[in-house]
């Protein structure tokens, strides 16, 4: 998962690219890289690290058609040499690439009989040099002739030291958008990189070629037909895409949910009838009644919204649930029986494996529902249906508010299944009155940050931690781990408490504290019961409870309150307070927020 930026055009376009891959460096940020034609030759700069390496290493080179890289390593260390641009051996052909290529050793030792020199690590230097085997005048022929002989997920983007005016990108499973401008062209792994420029964008489909040129660009199918695709427009406006008053994304994130929770909502239910109804899912109420089991799959941040959700599927809509881990699950041989309906959730829509586990269970005759934040992903287009988050752009690497506008079209998509079958009008309105009210009170959580902060700066010099919960508060326990490890760099484990006596007690010690999400009615006495084991170990406890809490101030060292609500939205506000102590702690140990190190927030490989 690596961030793909082309400027095509009459403007100075180093500068652009630049900006361009700031907007896309969370793909990946350990070094990076541009090329241009200069004289009728490729000139290359490349840096390790972040994107600010590369920026010092330019001088006041102009280039009119340039591509520009950052990249998540796969294949070979992040070294200046693995860095993209690659070129070919003889210097004719420059490729930048996002993805992988599976079959490259079998090419490189092919290209390397035939007398081809590598000189990088990377599998996208078979790309580069079958270009330029197979290069007998016509770019875009050869990028043609070579896409068939790669195997794999992949997106590039191809210039020819003949070729000053044009660039030839395609893809494979890997998002590239075009972004058509007037007078020049621009193509991108992410459309929010090319909101500043143009909101006309064309999203490229796999197998897709276009010849990028300033006036334009020429699409063809993997046929090497001609085709024309309809130009959509980009509808999130340039704020949206700033930090604006906020240190880091991440923060400006945190802020934002109570509004991406209300965008979430929006339209979505109707109050009187105590129901939803969900836009873009066509199926009748007959269909939906007929789903007898629900299999979630997802990753990281995602998956955790998908294990809250399945508590709230088998308790309210009564519906057997289970989550799968999509990189598990896709090598698994699963069972697909007549009524199962999968939900997909990927606030990027770019996961690869949640992909792969999609389309497996697509192929076995599964109905796909897609959770998606990100419009045009390869996994909007895979699935049925896709319900949209509306969280807006999520630029920090960790995910926070697609994680509660996730949790909330989930407890939605709850309601629904369950108005369907035995939940009563009356108990389908106080669920969503309850719902309703979340969004203010995520703004009361937000108005003790400073609280919150001071915990951190209490704890964070600590390098263990664990968090323990029941019910909803275990998948909340695993995310708000996840959040510490992410950000802060902080080891932190998610434990259902029931399972702390199994083991991990033994590592409680006084320099490592239990975070203890109390926040369930149904099992509150038994987590007292836990966090007074945890207690008698010596490991500091910190609390999180409702505001009518009347034990825990007597048990815990801290105990920050959260507004009283149903059991099934306590995962929001707590999460909102967890996602706030990461923060802070990785503030206070001076951790990089926004890009945290080894990761990327689009990860597109296996
Ligand atoms: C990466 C990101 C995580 C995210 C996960 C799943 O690992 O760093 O924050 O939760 O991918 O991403 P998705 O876009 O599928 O929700």
């Amino acid at each position: 998962m690596c961030g793909i930026f082309v400027y095509v055009g009459t403007r100075n376009g180093i500068r652009i690219a630049i900006d361009g891959l700031k907007k896309v460096e969370y793909r990946g940020y350990d070094s990076a890289g541009i090329a241009f034609i200069e004289k009728g030759k490729i000139v290359c700069k490349k840096a390790v690290g972040k994107l600010k390496n590369l920026e010092e290493k330019l001088g006041d080179e102009t280039a009119t058609t340039v591509i520009a890289h950052t990249r998540w390593a796969t294949h070979g260390k992040p070294t200046e040499e693995n860095a993209h641009p690659i070129l070919d051996a003889k210097g004719s052909v420059a490729v930048i690439h996002n993805g992988i290529i599976e079959n490259y050793m079998q090419l490189r030792e092919e290209l390397e009989r035939e007398g081809v020199k590598f000189r990088t690590e990377t599998d996208t230097e078979v790309i580069s040099n079958l270009i330029a085997t197979v290069y007998k005048g016509d770019l875009l022929k050869a990028v043609q002739e070579m896409m068939p002989l790669i195997k794999g997920a992949w997106a590039i983007a191809v210039i020819h030291k003949d070729h000053p005016d044009e660039c030839i990108v395609a893809k494979n499973s890997a998002p590239l958008v075009l972004g058509i401008g007037v007078g020049e062209t621009f193509a991108a792994s992410d459309p929010n990189a090319l909101v500043h420029h143009t909101r006309e964008v064309i999203y490229l489909s796999d197998g897709e070629v276009a010849r990028i040129r300033p006036q334009g660009a020429e699409l063809f199918d993997a046929e090497h037909l001609p085709i024309s695709k309809q130009v959509e427009q980009i509808k999130h406006s340039v704020e949206e895409f700033s930090k604006g008053q906020f240190e880091h994304y991440t923060l400006k994130e945190i802020y934002e949910q109570p509004q991406a929770m209300r965008n979430a909502m929006l339209s979505r239910f109707f109050e009187d009838y105590g129901t939803v109804a969900l836009d873009d899912l066509f199926l009748k109420p007959a269909e939906l009644l007929a789903v007898k089991r629900i299999v979630i799959v997802a990753a990281g941040t995602s998956l955790h919204a998908g294990m809250i959700a399945r508590y709230m599927l088998e308790e309210i809509s009564r519906i057997p649930t289970s989550i799968e881990i999509a990189s598990e699950f896709r090598y698994r041989n699963p069972i697909v029986e007549d009524g199962t309906l999968v939900i997909a959730i990927s606030q990027s829509g770019e996961t690869a494996d949640t992909i792969a586990a999609v389309r497996e269970l697509k192929a076995k005759g599964a109905t796909i529902i897609a959770l998606c934040n990100v419009q045009g992903t390869t996994l909007t287009r895979d699935a049925d249906y896709t319900f949209f988050l509306r969280a807006g752009p999520e630029i920090g690497v960790c995910s926070t508010k697609a994680f509660t506008s996730q949790l909330t079209v989930l407890a939605l998509f709850s309601l629904m299944m369950a108005r369907l079958r035995h939940m009563s009008k009356l108990e389908g309105k106080e669920f969503l009155i309850a719902l309703e009210a979340v969004p203010e009170q995520i703004e009361t959580v937000l108005a003790q940050a400073m609280a919150i902060q001071h915990l951190a700066d209490k704890y964070a010099h600590l390098n263990d931690f664990f968090f323990i919960g029941r019910r909803y508060m275990y998948p909340t326990c695993l995310e708000a781990a996840l959040k510490l490890k992410e950000i802060s760099y902080i080891n932190a484990n998610g434990y259902a408490a029931g399972e702390l006596k199994h083991g991990p007690i033994a590592l409680l010690n006084p320099h490592c504290p239990t975070f203890a999400l109390c926040a369930d009615q149904v099992t509150y006495d038994k987590i007292i019961s836990n966090v007074l084991e945890a207690k008698a170990r010596h490991s500091p406890i910190i609390a999180l409870a409702f505001n009518d809490d009347e034990r825990l101030h007597t048990i815990a060292n801290d105990l920050i309150l959260i507004p009283k609500t149903r059991d099934e939205f306590a995962p929001i506000l707590a999460s909102v307070v967890c996602q706030l102590f990461a923060y802070f702690c990785a503030k206070k140990r001076g951790a990089d927020i926004d890009q945290p190190r080894n990761l990327a927030k689009s990860v597109t490989v296996e």
